[in-house]
């Protein structure tokens, strides 16, 4: 394996996650050391003047970097198409041309890719956006880590394809890579103060001048976009408050021990989670860094994976992660504030990505995706089935003669593999079974039914 010009900041982070690795550390939280965070700030109820000079100072950046491997995908997912022909990334640019023309400013951004990433992001933009592409900047690479053998901690090697001997480590890289490739640096010589970062799946997150107003305002180091949870969030992470320092942090599922599952799953005392939209004073951040050392130590993700994704039974490794909103426990200062669900709508799943490409979803005058007014508020439930819809691929081959209506469904739910086209409609609550090894091809309209389709004839 060959390390190829990899800067000092991510040599320093990979140690430090490297080092809680072989140390065994598990990285558990208890809840005797944590309180939970109290009320927080609506932005729905700031009552702020929006100060659009804040745009001159401000950096929009859409993290890119990620392989969407969740849903079988190994290169960018923000290449996926979203509505119609349009993409992800799609969207993006044209929110950040309309926020440009809707401010009179011309709102610095950035894409943070990854080596699987950025040769069709950049493609993709020299293509339809020549305008952005040619801006100086538009892209920063982050930084790739050795996969390491699970059981020795040596580098893994996969001589079929030496590529697969690295990977991405998590979007905590935002900081290594703003100081490794000297970006940062440069912002803070351009005058620029506020970041926005959010994930390239959301498109939700579009640049808000009085959330901007306000974490001005407030002069808070470091800003998260935070959402109520839910039932169906009791078992993601929840921010909460170190007794130790007062810090805001973040404990993830993996970081909470057995004993404490039921406080951590208590929505009514931990009531809020991180939304991956997060708000950055460059400053603030470039202190931090000077304080620890050239790099901002953050807790270890393990994932267990193989060398090589696609073979099962290569060499088993585990891949080193980060993630970027751990980082609020290292800001002195840093706070949070509650933003609506729209702010939060990023594509995990099959079930995301269907509902967001039928006509469940509109795109407003600014390109976002919205819920359409007809579903009456309630975005329907889809619960496609997890093992054959697991793969982008999968939803594509049933869905090639188009997308099913679903403006009027509560509720969607399939088990089996079944094929849509576009006439279908489901409304109200519908449960489709197909316990048969062919796909089953379901059209026309359906109605509050549950549905055996096993026997039907195949298509
Ligand atoms: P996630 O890791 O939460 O989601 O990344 P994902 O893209 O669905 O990836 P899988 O399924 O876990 O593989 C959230 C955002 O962070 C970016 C992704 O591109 C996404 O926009 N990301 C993730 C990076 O930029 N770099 C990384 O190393 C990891």
């Amino acid at each position: 394996m060959v390390a190829e010009g990899i800067a000092p900041s991510a040599i320093s982070a990979f140690e430090s996650t490297f080092k809680s690795l072989v140390s065994g550390a598990t990285g558990i939280i208890p809840e005797s050391t944590i309180s939970p965070v109290p009320e927080l700030v609506h932005t729905d109820s700031l009552s702020i003047e929006p100060d659009s000079e804040l745009l001159a100072s401000t950096v929009v950046l859409k993290l890119n970097g990620g392989l969407g491997t969740g849903m079988g995908l190994d290169k960018a997912k923000s290449l996926l198409k979203v509505k119609n022909d349009e993409t992800f990334l799609d969207l993006t640019a044209k929110q950040v041309m309309c926020m440009r023309k809707e401010f009179g400013q011309n709102v610095k951004f950035m894409l943070m890719n990854s080596f699987s990433t950025s040769d069709d992001t950049l493609e993709f933009f020299r293509t339809k956006y020549p305008n952005l592409a040619a801006e100086e900047g538009l892209e920063m690479m982050q930084n790739k880590v050795p996969k390491i053998d699970a059981k020795t901690f040596e580098p893994a090697t996969c001589e079929t394809d030496p590529s697969n001997e690295w990977c991405p480590p998590g979007h905590g890289d935002l900081y290594a890579a703003l100081i490794g490739s000297g970006r940062l640096a440069a912002l803070l010589k351009g005058g620029f103060k506020y970041m926005f970062v959010s994930n390239s799946d959301n498109l939700g997150a579009t640049l808000d001048l009085k959330i901007l107003t306000h974490f001005a305002t407030t002069d808070a180091s470091f800003m998260m976009e935070c959402c109520e949870r839910t039932e169906n969030d009791k078992k993601g992470g929840h921010l909460a408050i170190r007794n130790e320092d007062k810090h805001l942090i973040l404990r993830e599922s993996a970081m909470c021990a057995d004993e404490d599952e039921k406080d951590f799953q208590d929505i009514t005392k931990h009531k809020f989670f991180n939304t991956n939209n997060l708000w950055i004073r460059l400053d603030k951040l470039q202190e931090i860094v000077d304080k620890c050392g050239g790099f901002i130590p953050l807790p270890m993700i393990k994932n267990n994976k193989t060398v090589d994704p696609k073979d099962d039974s290569s060499q088993k490794v585990v891949q080193l992660e980060t993630a970027m909103g751990a980082a609020i426990e290292c800001f002195e200062g840093a706070s949070a504030v509650i933003v609506p669900r729209t702010r939060f709508a990023p594509v995990k799943k099959c079930n995301d990505l269907l509902l967001l490409r039928s006509d469940a979803y509109i795109i407003t005058e600014d390109f976002r995706p919205v819920l359409n007014p007809a579903c009456g508020g309630k975005a329907p439930v889809i619960s496609l089935d997890s093992k054959k819809f697991k793969m982008v691929q999968a939803l594509e081959e049933a869905t090639s003669e188009g997308v099913p209506s679903l403006v009027g469904c509560e509720r969607l739910t399939v088990k089996g593999k079944i094929r849509m086209g576009r006439s279908t409609r489901f409304i109200g609550a519908v449960s489709i079974t197909n316990t048969s090894d062919e796909a089953k091809y379901v059209s026309g309209k359906i109605e509050d039914a549950e549905l055996d389709v096993s026997n039907d004839v195949g298509l």
